[in-house]
């Protein structure tokens, strides 16, 4: 496929994505708010659980929510389920596009496991799924019953998976699959419980028979898993832009506090929303997990050593690296196959280009390894060394 037109796809899919994204999460805090805020009052029509008066858009909102069916429904009723699932079908089209179709550049760090890339693609897809299967059969499983031992053997394995996903694929690439999974693991939830579940529940309702509790009690469940995961979710599918937090030997541990955090902030909105007193205590524990995983994410010392005492190299030495080591990708026309145009408009095929560059260059070679992708160009750490040295003297031109 011409390099360009992928680009063009990509852009779409990610366009798409965000936005059924902000769809999905959208409706979905909306009915957590409006649930909680649902109140009972004298004079409901049977059947009524609670009411809600809301103000948007120059007009009044009566919100009533019936739980057991109104003497008259209307045709019309509307689901919720699209928002979902056309966030699944366009991150994981994004998925293919990005990390599976090109794999050397994003999935695999030949310092973590030399992968083949098929290898590296199969396992990627079949980790995802497997992941999924455990999650379903947790939630089948007696243990499913108890919704906290459920949280604490489910947060575990999902540690459990992000550590191992670090150990086979590039930091980028370990964190995009954990946060594939949470996706995947909460729209599946909508197709093959909520959803369903909900319509057996309708189909009782409007013959009169009371629906089987069971069948709420799983659906709330699922609602409750994904409520928490959110936050956490998001964070996955932003952080691979980040090496400070994916190209870190605790990026793990990093995502393990970024679920903390999650769970705390989601658990303050839900508890308050719901009329009860506010935990303000999620709030410090939001914070701490915060301040130890802004601790982790600090950038190693960059490899400078003595360099300090010794002479910046010539600006002609850091042409000549940035030549053989990025600029077959960081080029007006990358002759790395299937770049249509220097990856991120970041061209360094120019003295000034690599001036002004140099923040980046810090950023992405030098306090990470996040660049060359996989190290692909070998980038040498005595290279590396050397773009530190000139950088820290403030990357003066030649
Ligand atoms: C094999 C191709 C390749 C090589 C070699 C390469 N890069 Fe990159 N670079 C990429 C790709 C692809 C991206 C876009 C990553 C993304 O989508 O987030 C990128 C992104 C970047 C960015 C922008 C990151 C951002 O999100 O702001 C910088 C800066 C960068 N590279 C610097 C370098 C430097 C410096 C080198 C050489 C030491 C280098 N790259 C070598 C492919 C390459």
């Amino acid at each position: 496929m011409d390099a360009a037109f992928a680009d063009g796809i990509e852009l779409a899919l990610r366009w798409l994505h965000v936005i059924a994204a902000i769809a999905w999460i959208g409706s979905s805090f909306y009915f957590i708010h409006l649930d909680a805020s649902l109140e009972k009052r004298p004079g409901l029509p049977t059947g009524v659980a609670g009411e809600a008066w809301q103000v948007h858009g120059g007009g009044f909102y009566r919100m009533r929510k019936y739980t057991i069916a109104p003497p008259e429904l209307p045709e019309k009723l509307t689901w919720f389920k699209w928002e979902a699932y056309t966030t699944w079908l366009s991150g994981f089209a994004l998925l293919v596009a990005l990390y599976y179709a090109k794999p050397e550049l994003y999935l695999i760090d030949p310092a973590v496991r030399p992968l083949e890339p098929w290898r590296a693609v199969v396992v990627g897809v079949s980790s995802i799924l497997l992941g999924y299967l455990v999650y379903e059969i947790l939630c089948r499983s007696p243990l499913g019953r108890d919704d906290r031992l459920l949280a604490i053997v489910g947060s575990a394995l999902l540690l459990l998976f992000a550590f191992a996903m670090t150990r086979i694929f590039s930091g980028r690439g370990a964190v995009i699959q954990t946060g594939a999974l949470l996706g995947t693991c909460m729209v599946a939830s909508v197709a093959h419980v909520i959803i369903p579940n909900q319509r057996k529940a309708v189909a009782a309702l409007l013959v009169g028979r009371t629906p089987d509790p069971e069948l709420g009690r799983r659906a709330k469940q699922r609602s409750l898993h994904n409520n928490y995961l959110t936050l956490p979710v998001v964070f996955t599918m932003i952080a691979g832009h980040y090496p400070l937090v994916f190209d870190n030997r605790w990026n793990w541990l990093i995502l393990a506090l970024v679920l903390l955090i999650g769970f705390a902030v989601r658990h303050f909105f839900n508890e308050r929303h719901a009329g009860r007193p506010s935990p303000w205590w999620s709030w410090g524990v939001a914070a701490a997990a915060a301040a130890a995983a802004l601790g982790l994410a600090r950038p190693p010392a960059a490899p400078t050593g003595a360099a300090t005492a010794s002479p910046p190299p010539a600006f002609a030495e850091i042409e000549a690296i940035v030549a053989s080591r990025c600029a077959m990708c960081h080029a007006e026309h990358p002759v790395w196959p299937g770049l249509a145009a220097a990856p991120k408009g970041v061209r360094l095929d120019t003295p000034e280009a690599i001036r002004r560059w140099a923040p980046l260059i810090a950023r992405q070679s030098v306090h990470s390894r996040a660049m060359p992708p996989g190290n692909l160009s070998g980038l040498e750490a005595e290279e590396r060394a050397r773009l530190a040295r000139w950088l820290e003297a403030g990357a003066p031109g030649g």
